[in-house]
């Protein structure tokens, strides 16, 4: 039986034109945006990671994603919510634990798939443009093969995600105890925002729906697939977002821990 990959891979070439491609708009826009965009969000990250400072608010318990779980030894420990195993060096991030299954959900994601095939790999660069390299593989082969343990690393990230949200919960602090400040609605609203991007990957929605016969005997399947496929509808629009939430929550705790502004208070 020929899957669907395998017809992609073996399919006719296109058609004998002189022309490279016969579109004529801007085709060229979206994968250079995506490039920049990608690498901006990537240097940033990348600083931020392995800077390994301004990541805890103590007066509010603020800590930003990119620290979460902080399982170093060279975490504060008030920051650390499940523990300090991992040595204090400065090549391993502070929450090493999570972001290598971040990365991966990211980089195996549907969306991103697409996105970074067409603007870095060329691959092809845009609809009814030929493929930058001479031959093309699909994703039959290794390494690409591997995207499909993206199914996998849903698992990680919903985890991950639920850890994410308990950070946010605990954030809900002032030195006098309970307390609400702008922070808290930046942490809460990236932590919504990164279930909706979660919860509307594709494989979750398979996870919710997938292998049924019927619908109608199994009416809650049937709502949390819906809901899924809701939110999976503009999953790119949910990867772009979130993608800047992070930064901007990460920005915004840093801003505070280093002291460049103070947290606007409105309890506590
Ligand atoms: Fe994008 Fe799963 S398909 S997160």
């Amino acid at each position: 039986m020929t899957t669907t990959e395998d017809s992609a891979v073996s399919s006719p070439p296109r058609a004998a034109i002189k022309a490279r491609n016969l579109r004529t708009d801007n085709w060229r826009r979206g994968p250079i945006l995506t490039v920049l965009g990608i690498t901006v969000w990537v240097a940033y990250a990348t600083f931020r990671v392995f800077y390994q400072g301004d990541y805890w608010v103590a007066d509010y318990h603020y800590l930003t994603p990119f620290y979460s779980p902080c399982v170093s030894e060279g975490c504060v420990p008030e920051s650390a919510h499940f523990g300090r195993f991992l040595p204090d060096h400065p090549l391993i991030p502070y929450a090493a634990l999570s972001l290598p299954f971040l990365l991966a959900f990211r980089l195996t994601c549907y969306y991103y798939r697409k996105a970074y095939y067409r603007s870095f790999w060329l691959s092809p660069p845009a609809c009814a443009v030929p493929d930058g390299h001479p031959r093309y593989t699909g994703e039959t082969r290794f390494p690409l093969v591997l995207q499909n343990f993206h199914r996998y690393f849903f698992y990680l990230a919903f985890a991950i995600s639920l850890v994410n949200s308990w950070d946010a919960i605990l954030a809900f602090h002032s030195p006098d105890g309970f307390g609400i400040g702008l922070g808290n609605v930046v942490l809460l609203a990236n932590v919504l925002l990164l279930w909706c991007y979660t919860l509307g990957c594709h494989s979750c929605r398979h996870v919710m729906g997938g292998r049924m016969r019927h619908f109608s005997k199994h009416p809650i399947r049937y709502r949390l697939w819906t809901f899924s496929s809701v939110l999976n509808a503009r999953h790119m629009m949910w990867a772009w977002i979130t993608l800047a939430s992070l930064a901007l929550t990460d920005f915004y705790v840093m801003a505070v821990a280093a002291g460049w502004i103070t947290d606007l208070r409105f309890v506590g």
